[in-house]
């Protein structure tokens, strides 16, 4: 019979951690508290040498006894002390960056879960690794405890991806699901969602969809072998999104979630982050609350849905983890999935090319022909609707009516050009017939 065990090397990994907050503290909790288990699976002990924070005073819950304390994170990215560094401190640039660089240049694996740091400085820290000779884990930066960059990077093989998209923000996810099942409003979903500790006291990054944006940046090169390029995607965030579009929706069949989405297409890589409805029967609008999940459309396994928590400390810490071993145990990858010299540059598919169903929700002038009008200003450009909903008890007023009398219309128009959409309804705005700014959801058949 085959021999599993492995003999225990005597020498143990030293760890440096840079970080003990929620994500940092919880991973020397689970160090310690898994050791023997972990150093059974592995063959070799993983102990914490040396860690990095802020404040030396704060209660942690952990047990640094033994532990060399550090002020200055890049002194232990470099410290002699050390055979990996993890960075849980967060940013994308300042102490982050520079720790990280530092053990990098230095040919010391870095493990971190830093999607700001990922996104924006992604493809010159793999080269750095790939220089060096050494290894970069990031799978926490991406959708939190979901083993979605392992998966990419290694358990997909040859597969070529087409399509990409995902529920990346579970502050979003819990914001739209507590909307759709409770009634109530975006402002006291959000106000909950803070008293919770799901939300930060400035929500923009969340709910604005630009941690989505940077997740998805990440994603994008791994699925497609380009750079990462977080500042070219079409960003909308969820704060427009009122009850009357969420119930309009459900009446029709539909949830709407936060999704980034990434593709392959004839002009480019198109990446966008927006409100969107999705069928109710599709498995992703199953996934409610701050879970968070990755669909990956390949050509050889179809779609793939990879669901589970996106964040918290014991999901992220796992993910961590699991980078850590890995490298314990010599695994060789290029971060990035494919060496960094072999990345293509970005290039972006333009939105106005983007083709799909829209739902528009419009407040009409309150006058005889109004909604005629319209309809024919759609007509004209070749815009088929699939349905037209009026509801009394659905009515959105706009701060721009004034004492206009308006009624609120939705529209649901079949597959057509975004750039069609957005001319026929600056057009429609021009005719005088609506206030207000038009409300457009894109409609993602899945
Ligand atoms: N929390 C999550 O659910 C989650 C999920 C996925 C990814 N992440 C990522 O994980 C990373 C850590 O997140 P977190 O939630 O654990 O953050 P956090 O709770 O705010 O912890 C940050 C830690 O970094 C330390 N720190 C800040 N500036 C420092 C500096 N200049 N020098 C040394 N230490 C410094 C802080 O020290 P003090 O404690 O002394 O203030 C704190 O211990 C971030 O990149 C985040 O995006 C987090």
């Amino acid at each position: 019979m085959q021999e599993f065990s492995e003999p225990v090397e005597l020498t143990p990994l030293r760890i440096g951690v840079a970080g003990l907050g929620n994500v940092g503290a919880t991973l020397v909790r689970i160090l310690q508290k898994d050791g023997v288990e972990l150093t059974r699976k592995l063959g070799r002990q993983i102990e914490v040498t040396a860690v990095c924070a802020r404040s030396r005073s704060r209660d942690r819950k952990i047990d640094l006894s033994g532990v060399t304390w550090f002020d200055d994170p890049v002194a232990l990215a470099k410290s002699d002390d050390i055979d990996l560094f993890v960075e849980l401190i967060g940013g994308e640039d300042g102490p982050a960056l520079a720790a990280v660089k530092a053990a990098l240049e230095i040919g010391r694996p870095v493990v971190t879960a830093n999607k700001a740091l990922l996104a924006r400085h992604g493809v010159a820290l793999a080269r750095l690794a790939e220089e060096a000779g050494t290894q970069l884990g990031f799978e926490a930066a991406v959708a939190g405890g979901i083993p979605v960059i392992k998966t990419l990077r290694e358990g997909l093989g040859s597969a070529s991806i087409a399509r990409v998209y995902g529920i990346m923000n579970g502050t979003c996810n819990y914001i739209l699901t507590r909307m759709g099942n409770e009634g109530i409003s975006f402002a006291e979903c959000l106000k909950d969602a803070q008293a919770l500790g799901y939300a930060e006291a400035d929500p923009t990054f969340d709910v604005e969809g630009y941690d989505t944006a940077h997740k998805l940046a990440i994603l994008a090169s791994l699925c497609f072998g380009c750079e990462i390029a977080p500042d070219e995607i079409f960003v909308e965030g969820i704060t427009r999104i009122s009850q009357a579009d969420i119930k309009v929706a459900g009446d029709l069949g539909y949830k709407i979630k936060l999704l980034g989405l990434a593709r392959r297409s004839a002009d480019g890589i198109e990446q966008r982050v927006h409100p969107t409805l999705v069928p109710k029967s599709s498995a992703i609008a199953g996934v409610d609350g701050v879970l968070n999940a990755v669909a990956l459309e390949t050509d050889h396994v179809h779609e793939l849905l990879l669901a589970g928590p996106g964040a918290g400390g014991p999901p992220t810490a796992s993910s961590v983890l699991s980078d850590i071993l890995d490298i314990a145990r010599g695994t060789k990858v290029p971060p990035l999935g494919v060496p960094s010299a072999e990345l293509t540059p970005y290039v972006q598919a333009p939105m106005r090319e983007h083709e799909g169903g829209y739902y528009i929700r419009l407040n009409l002038k309150d006058v005889p022909g109004a909604l005629a009008a319209i309809a024919s200003r759609m007509g004209e450009r070749g815009i088929s609707l699939e349905s037209v909903i009026q509801r009394p008890d659905l009515r959105v007023t706009d701060p721009a009516a004034d004492n206009t009398q308006t009624r609120t219309v939705v529209l649901l128009t079949q597959s057509t050009m975004e750039a069609t959409v957005r001319e026929t309804l600056a057009q429609i705005a021009l005719d005088g017939f609506i206030v207000g700014e038009p409300q457009l959801i894109r409609i993602e058949t899945l």
